[in-house]
């Protein structure tokens, strides 16, 4: 058996960091396996976000997706408040993870900051709601990029201990991540030690799925580089993240390998390759931010499709659930 799920937070504009490492395998799988994919709405609110920006983030992301090439009729797409089968699920799982384990999370760490006393409960535990999420369709592979590779493996860990402690062999899957493509972590164009990310203050170092041509050359030009020519082989970029980030995006949007990408460009001067890189992102992305716009125009039309897409989602982990608190001893009449 074989069903994907994945989700994506409603936190301000997708990057192409979201699309080459997540959306974009998203699309692919579809044509292959049942897939659940999610707007996580209740995630976000993790980090309180305004409900007028939660709302709009929310459409917003759920039109990209559609105009990215997700299918809402093939698949299951929806945002998580739909179904509260996520947050009861998650609360099971609070008392099945251990204090260590989320101790244990760089995410957490990071987006706390040193301030810690001051951070949400919520994005403590926001792994186990992240576990609830997949666990409660018992899905088995979750598309995604390299930085979320740790929160899968918490959700490994709690479905091998669900398992175990209630003697329930097989009653959750052992959740597999597939990290694929090119581009499993793009970066900042302003630092290439640094993930691209929607929350980076400066706008100059991502692009967004809304940026227009014009804005996406200005953003590649202004990339930060280093003073030396592309190298001719990976063993080149030793030293030199800034480079190797913008080859392998270069590679992701013109679908070949790094490998064969530096056998094209490698030696030119960054002037030139810039151009060509501009020219491939802004060949890639202008569709999608125009069928994007277009879906924005009739935004009852997204509530309508998110709300049967939450309907279909919870059919599915419904069983789950009842299967849950019948496991755990819950009094369900
Ligand atoms: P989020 O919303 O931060 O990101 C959505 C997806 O985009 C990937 N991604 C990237 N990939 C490559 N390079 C980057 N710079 C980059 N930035 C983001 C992420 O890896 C992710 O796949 N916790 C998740 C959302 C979530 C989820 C889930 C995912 C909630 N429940 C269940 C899978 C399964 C998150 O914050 O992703």
């Amino acid at each position: 058996l074989h069903r994907i799920f994945s989700g994506i937070q409603p936190t301000g504009n997708l990057t192409l960091g979201n699309y080459l490492g997540a959306i974009r395998n998203w699309v692919t799988l579809q044509h292959e396996f049942e897939c659940i994919y999610c707007v996580v709405d209740q995630h976000a609110l993790t980090v309180g976000p305004e409900p007028s920006a939660l709302r709009e983030a929310t459409r917003q992301v759920a039109a990209a997706l559609i105009a990215c090439g997700i299918d809402p009729q093939k698949n299951v797409l929806f945002n998580q408040s739909q179904n509260p089968d996520h947050t009861e699920l998650a609360w099971y799982f609070n008392c099945v993870a251990r204090m260590g384990w989320l101790n244990r999370m760089t995410q957490f760490k990071e987006k706390a900051g040193k301030n810690r006393e001051n951070a949400s409960t919520g994005l403590f535990v926001y792994p186990n709601l992240m576990a609830a999420d997949i666990l409660a369709y018992r899905a088995t592979h979750v598309p995604v990029g390299e930085d979320q590779k740790q929160h899968l493996e918490l959700a490994r860990d709690i479905a091998i201990k669900f398992n175990n402690d209630w003697k329930v062999e097989d009653f959750f899957p052992v959740v597999e991540p597939q990290i694929l493509g090119e581009a499993t972590r793009v970066m900042s164009l302003r630092d290439g030690t640094a993930k691209m990310s929607k929350s980076d203050p400066s706008d100059m170092s991502r692009i967004n799925l809304t940026d227009d041509a014009d804005t996406i050359a200005k953003k590649i030009k202004k990339a930060k580089t280093d003073p030396e020519n592309l190298p001719t082989e990976k063993a080149g970029f030793e030293g030199r993240p800034e480079a190797q980030n913008l080859v392998t995006i270069y590679a992701a949007l013109t679908g070949t390998t790094v490998d064969q990408a530096l056998a094209d460009i490698g030696g030119s001067q960054f002037g030139a390759f810039k151009q060509k890189l501009a020219d491939a992102a802004v060949a890639h992305l202008s569709p999608i931010t125009t069928e994007m716009n277009r879906l924005l125009e009739d935004r009852a039309e997204i509530d309508r499709l998110l709300v049967k897409g939450g309907e279909r989602a919870r059919a599915l982990s419904a069983p789950v659930l009842k299967d849950v608190r019948e496991t755990l001893g819950l009094v369900t009449g």
